[in-house]
């Protein structure tokens, strides 16, 4: 068993090689439930493998995957060990119980100038303070749809919060993409980049900016959501295995639905909604001044946080 404890990846299974793992990930058997879950006649049907060999692996994945209980204060005690990356802002990190979750998906949307962004930077600069200094002594992976990432900014928060701006900027990773293929690459390919790097947050600003342009009017909207349902499912998949927490800005679109108050919805639909742990949604108070909605979250009561974007970064 000790030694099926260590199967993560399709890789890790005897008698899968890089070359049949490409393959059953081509075939969309990308992960190890999956193989627990073919007969070793299909997959040996596939892959061109023995079926002694197939059986093998389909066994190892079996056991790889065992369903295991925790009780009620085991996950507690997790939950608790995990920690939070705290925002800048006290009555934000009130309002979420602490701070930003690791193992969860938090979205923020609003409109233009909301905060979206700044508040990714200012995780990206917090993430890297140890724990007990409201960090997870991680790096960033912060993918970028819309040209938005600024190291100027960043440098400025990093030196406000007194840390080295250069060692803050070498720890974030950015990637630029243009395309929802990009997106969802940066993605997939980031588990060696997590491991290698010990990276605690993963950024994604913003989810939905490209797969609406890419999709607009094409009447592909089924196509879309079932790209975008993978991508996030993928997301997810990274925060419960590396433990990190995971920031996706989304934009909004008027609600012509919502006669009364204020008509303001996340794109992206269900699949978007059902994904993200915790939703805030962000407007623009009096000039410094913004307002987080905390909208849905799995333990803690709706809520509003007034919070301030200064030169120094996220404030009270
Ligand atoms: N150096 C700074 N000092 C003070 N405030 C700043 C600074 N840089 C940006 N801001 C504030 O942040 C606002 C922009 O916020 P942000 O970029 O996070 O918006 P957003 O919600 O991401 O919007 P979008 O939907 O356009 O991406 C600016 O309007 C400005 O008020
Ligand atoms: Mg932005």
């Amino acid at each position: 068993m000790a030694k099926e404890k260590g199967i993560k990846e399709l890789e890790d299974l005897p008698g899968v090689g890089p070359t049949i793992a490409a393959k059953l990930k081509q075939l969309g058997y990308d992960d190890v439930e999956k193989i627990a879950t073919a007969s070793p006649h299909e997959l040996a049907e596939l892959t061109g493998m023995k079926l002694d060999a197939a059986k093998q692996a389909v066994d190892a994945a079996k056991q790889a995957t065992t369903l295991s209980y925790s009780t009620g204060n085991q996950v507690y005690d997790k939950r608790k060990s995990l920690g939070v990356i705290k925002t800048g802002a006290k009555s934000l990190d009130e309002m979420l119980g602490g701070g930003v979750e690791a193992n969860a998906i938090t979205e923020a949307y609003g409109k233009f100038a909301a905060g979206k962004t700044q508040l990714g930077f200012q995780l990206s600069v917090n993430v890297q303070r140890p724990l007990e200094k409201g960090g997870l002594s991680g790096k960033v992976l912060f993918i970028d749809t819309e040209g938005t990432f600024r190291p100027d900014r960043i440098e400025q928060i990093a030196k406000a919060s007194e840390a080295d701006p250069k060692e803050v900027l070498d720890n974030i990773f950015v990637v630029r993409a243009t395309t929802t293929d990009q997106q969802i690459l940066a993605v997939e390919r980031a588990d060696k980049l997590i491991k290698e790097n010990n990276i605690k947050l993963v950024v994604v600003d913003s989810l939905m900016a490209l797969f609406r342009s890419e999709f607009l009017g094409r009447g592909a909207l089924g196509e879309r959501q079932q790209k975008l349902n993978s991508h996030i499912h993928k997301l997810q998949k990274l925060a419960d295995t590396y433990d990190l927490a995971i920031y996706i800005t989304n934009q909004v679109m008027d609600n012509p639905a919502i006669l009364f108050g204020d008509p303001t919805t996340p794109v992206g639909g269900n699949i978007v909604a059902h994904a993200a742990t915790t939703r805030l949604y962000m407007r623009k108070s009096k000039e410094d001044k913004r307002i987080v909605r905390l909208v849905d979250s799995p333990n803690m009561p709706e809520g509003e946080a007034v919070i301030k974007i200064t030169p120094d970064g996220i404030k009270d």
